[in-house]
């Protein structure tokens, strides 16, 4: 499974690097940006559906 993110959907809330900032990081605007690449690790997905779950703008899906 893979981090997804839209960053046209993007508000800038910014729950998904606070709740997560080993996988979202915020951009100069407060959007996020994703810092890993690849297949997330058991740790990774559990916060990374924690990101997506909370992100207002359903910007974050996690998939293939
Ligand atoms: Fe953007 Fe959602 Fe994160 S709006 S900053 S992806 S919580």
């Amino acid at each position: 499974m893979k981090i997804h993110l839209d960053a046209d959907k993007c508000q800038g809330h910014g729950r998904c690097y606070t709740l997560a900032p080993e996988l979202f990081e915020s951009d100069d605007l407060g959007n996020a940006v994703v810092r890993v690449e690849g297949e997330l690790n058991g740790d990774q997905l559990k916060a990374a559906n924690l990101a997506a779950g909370n992100c207002p703008e359903f910007a974050i899906v996690i998939g293939v």
